[in-house]
């Protein structure tokens, strides 16, 4: 029986323990486990870098969420995003990036993977005949996209991109980390791979790093599943336990987050100290009909652009009380940050640096007046 999201963010991979009848799973704190023989582990638990019970309910939770067979849960969303590229990739191939990306996204790219011989062509996420004309056809393996994007929240429409992708031979990844899987489900679109930082929306709670894949074809699950336990950039059973926790309720706050993000998009929309709104969900975004398209809603990020340039949107940022001043996102508190001094600051100089004057904002589930009040007098 197929089941709903929510009923599958509780349910799946987490049914009560067999031996104690524990409604939720326990954190299972062990490095090792013992075998009745030889060559005879029970139930296939050997190592906990190979495989820990409470990591694979996670897992099991992943996949459902995302529909896709496989799921995979690792130390933080770079290390799954490694553990990608290089089980995937070889010293000499090509991957296609997003123009507009996380910054240590970009970094991995520029700093760590073109070091050991991967090339790269940033591209714009949102046209894709701008993505076609960056794919090398026979040495291309990957296009890699985030949507929406970070921080200037673009919009690729998933469908086109994986054609564009598949027409090449290449993968597409979606790094889904800004929509989480209550809003958007790239696999259902055609994407290969998900990619996910569940130190944001999925986690929730802002206390626990960990990342994630969810891959589309068993075959390749299985060949990344043996990535992950080669190369070993797994999430320890208490932090896998947390992000299940905070999964659990991921569709009633993400409701709650595109309601507040929803609201605050309207009012700074228009207002005499803001230049831009940046917001999948207002009209005059570009994106935003291929972001109906997709998206059930437009999620919790906002960004703007300062009427009073780059002085002006650092001002906002320290004079926010409410909003906290802070990197990261997607946790049921609101936060502020400026990017290209903070978030982006390792994507200066290049092809991705961000304007100075932009402000981010991961909206929280708080009270929504007082997030408006505090905004009011960020702005001066
Ligand atoms: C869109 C996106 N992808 C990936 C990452 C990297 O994840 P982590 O910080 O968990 O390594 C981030 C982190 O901010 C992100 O925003």
């Amino acid at each position: 029986m197929s089941h709903g999201f929510e009923t599958l963010a509780i349910h799946a991979g987490q049914d009560p323990e067999a031996r104690t009848g524990a409604v939720i799973p326990p954190i299972y704190q062990t490095s090792t486990y013992a075998q009745d023989a030889v060559g005879a582990p029970r139930l296939g638990y050997e190592y906990s870098r190979s495989g820990n019970p409470t990591r694979d309910a996670l897992q099991e939770c992943l996949a459902a969420l995302e529909g896709g067979p496989v799921g995979l849960a690792f130390a933080s969303g770079l290390a799954a995003e490694d553990t990608l590229l290089r089980a995937v990739c070889q010293p000499g191939d090509h991957v296609v990036i997003p123009d507009d990306a996380y910054g240590g996204t970009y970094r991995l790219f520029a700093r760590v993977a073109q070091r050991w011989g991967l090339e790269f062509s940033p591209a714009k996420v949102s046209d894709p005949a701008a993505i076609r004309a960056a794919v090398q056809p026979g040495r291309t393996k990957i296009v890699w996209v985030e949507t929406p994007t970070n921080p200037l929240l673009g919009i690729a429409d998933i469908a086109a991109l994986a054609a564009v992708a598949h027409d090449a031979g290449a993968l597409l990844v979606v790094d889904n980390t800004f929509a989480s899987p209550y809003l958007q489900q790239p696999i259902a679109f055609g994407a290969d791979v998900v990619v996910h930082s569940t130190t944001k929306y999925i986690g929730g709670h802002s206390d626990v790093v960990g990342g994630a894949l969810v891959v589309a074809d068993a075959g390749l699950g299985e060949e990344l599943r043996y990535h992950q336990n080669a190369m070993g950039a797994i999430n320890g059973p208490f932090d896998a336990w947390l992000t299940l926790r905070g999964i659990k309720t991921l569709g009633v706050r993400m409701d709650r987050h595109c309601d507040n993000a929803e609201r605050l998009a309207a009012y700074l929309d228009g207002h005499a100290k803001v230049a831009q709104v940046i917001y999948p969900g207002l009209p005059s975004h570009a994106g935003h009909e291929v972001a109906v398209k997709q998206m059930r809603r437009f999620g919790g990020m906002i960004s703007f652009r300062a009427a009073g340039g780059e002085e002006h949107a650092v001002d906002i940022c320290n004079r926010a009380k409410l909003f906290v001043l802070a990197e990261s996102l997607g946790g049921v508190e609101s936060l502020i940050e400026h990017p290209g001094r903070m978030t982006h600051a390792s994507a200066a100089g290049s092809p991705l640096e961000v304007p100075g004057d932009l402000v981010r904002l991961s909206v929280g589930i708080e009270t929504v007046d007082d997030l408006l009040a505090d905004l009011e007098q960020a702005l001066g």
